[in-house]
C-alpha cells in the first residue's frame, strides 16, 4: 500500500498483489492464441460450406497451431457441427496428423524391412541416445522430434534417415551428430544428401 499527499489530500493506492498482475509473456501468448482461432476461424469459413473438406481443414489448422491437441479437434467439431470423434478419427488415421507438439525439425528412422536389415535400429538408438529422448517426444528446447516411418520408397539407400523432407541415405549411426549439429545451425547437408 502507497500513501500520496495531493493538494492537501492522502490518496491511498492499493497495489495489487504480484500475481493478480499478468505478466507480459502471458498476455502476448494469449494474443497469440486468439490470433491464432481468428485464423482457424476464417479457414472454417473458407472451407465449411463444401463437402469432405474435413482433411483440408485439419492440414490448415496443423499449419495454425504446430499440432492438434484435443482442445482444437473440439473447436473444429463444434463449429462444423460434427461428432469430436469423428474429427478424432480422422487425425488418429492419417500419420501426417499430429496430436502432440512437434520440433522444429522431426527425425523420422525408417523401420521398413529394407532399413530394418541394414540397421535402421541402431540409428534409431543413437538418435535416442544424443537427443536423451524416446521415440514420439521431442527435446525440451523444442527443436528435434523423433519418430519412426514405413518404407519411404528408397530401400536401395538403406537405411533410411529424413530430417524433414531431407532425405540421408546409408546412414550411419557415427553421422547422428553431425547431422544433428548441421541442424542446429540451420544449415544445408552436403554429406549424402540424395
Ligand atoms: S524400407 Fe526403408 S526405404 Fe524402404
Amino acid at each position: 500500500m502507497a500513501e500520496h499527499n495531493v493538494t492537501g489530500q492522502t490518496i491511498i493506492v492499493q497495489e495489487l498483489p504480484f500475481k493478480d498482475v499478468p505478466e507480459k509473456k502471458d498476455l502476448l501468448q494469449e494474443d497469440h492464441r486468439s490470433k491464432q482461432f481468428a485464423d482457424m476461424d476464417r479457414v472454417i469459413r473458407l472451407y465449411a460450406g463444401e463437402r469432405g473438406q474435413l482433411i483440408r481443414i485439419l492440414q490448415k489448422a496443423q499449419e495454425i497451431f504446430g499440432y492438434l491437441p484435443e482442445e482444437v479437434q473440439a473447436y473444429i467439431a463444434e463449429k462444423l457441427e460434427i461428432p469430436v470423434s469423428e474429427v478424432n478419427g480422422v487425425v488418429t488415421f492419417y500419420s501426417l496428423f499430429a496430436t502432440e507438439p512437434k520440433g522444429k525439425y522431426t527425425l523420422s528412422v525408417c523401420m521398413g524391412t529394407a532399413c530394418y536389415v541394414k540397421g535402421a535400429q541402431a540409428l534409431m538408438d543413437a538418435l535416442k541416445e544424443e537427443l536423451k529422448i524416446d521415440e514420439g517426444e521431442t527435446t525440451p528446447d523444442g527443436v528435434f522430434t523423433i519418430k519412426s516411418t514405413r518404407c519411404v520408397g528408397a530401400c536401395g539407400l538403406a537405411p533410411i534417415l529424413m530430417a524433414n523432407e531431407d532425405v540421408y541415405g546409408k546412414a550411419s549411426p557415427g553421422e547422428i551428430k553431425k547431422i544433428i549439429q548441421t541442424c542446429r545451425k540451420g544449415e544445408s547437408v552436403d554429406h549424402k544428401k540424395h
